[in-house]
């Protein structure tokens, strides 16, 4: 037991000291124009998602998906989102593209958050990416009702993809 632990130190200490030497030669890979490697996005993945599950409000989305919630969750996501996530199937975002990690484009990527995790990840954003914190900027129910838009892209009433696509009524 007692040279387990002693290895296991030994071996995370290597470990600190290969990654330190590394870090401190200019090895580590730090420019945004690559493709994040699988370790990596998989690790930050991994433990975003735990923190997500962990921190989100423990109740359900409180906005109903009426029309009214809807089209004020487009306004919201057409000012303040679309640029970097894109506005429609179709649409695509060369500037979200340029991120690393990129911006998933929402219209197709159907995130695997709940809603409540997503409200959690939009008002704190995330950290290290482009992803901004919006919990300054957004009332908590300006975040829920842009959650439900994002949760309901694939079926939006005519009314919400006007709105979203700049088309005032
Ligand atoms: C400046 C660019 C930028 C803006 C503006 C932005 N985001 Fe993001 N967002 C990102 C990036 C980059 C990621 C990916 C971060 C990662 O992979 O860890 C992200 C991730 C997300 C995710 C997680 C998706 C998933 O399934 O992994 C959600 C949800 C999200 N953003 C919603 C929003 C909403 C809603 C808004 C507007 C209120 C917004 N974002 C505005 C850049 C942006």
């Amino acid at each position: 037991m007692k040279y387990f632990v002693l290895g296991a130190i030994a071996a995370y200490g290597l470990g600190a000291v290969v990654l330190f030497s590394s870090a401190s030669l200019g090895l580590l890979p730090v420019q945004a124009d690559v493709a994040p490697s699988r370790l990596e996005a998989g690790l930050l993945g991994f433990a975003l998602r735990a923190s997500a599950a962990r921190h989100a409000p423990k109740h359900d989305n409180p906005m109903t998906t009426s029309e009214e919630n809807l089209i004020a969750g487009a306004r919201i996501y057409r000012q303040m989102c679309s640029r970097c996530h894109g506005v429609s199937k179709e649409s695509g975002s060369p500037y979200g593209d340029s991120f690393y990690p990129p911006a998933p484009h929402l219209p197709t990527s159907r995130t695997s958050y709940t809603d409540s995790e997503m409200f959690w990840v939009v008002k704190h954003g995330i950290r290290n990416t482009a992803m901004p914190a919006w919990g300054t900027l957004l009332s908590d129910d300006d975040i829920w009702q842009v959650v439900t838009l994002v949760r309901k892209f694939d079926s939006l009433p005519d009314s919400a993809t006007l709105e979203l696509m700049g088309h005032h009524h």
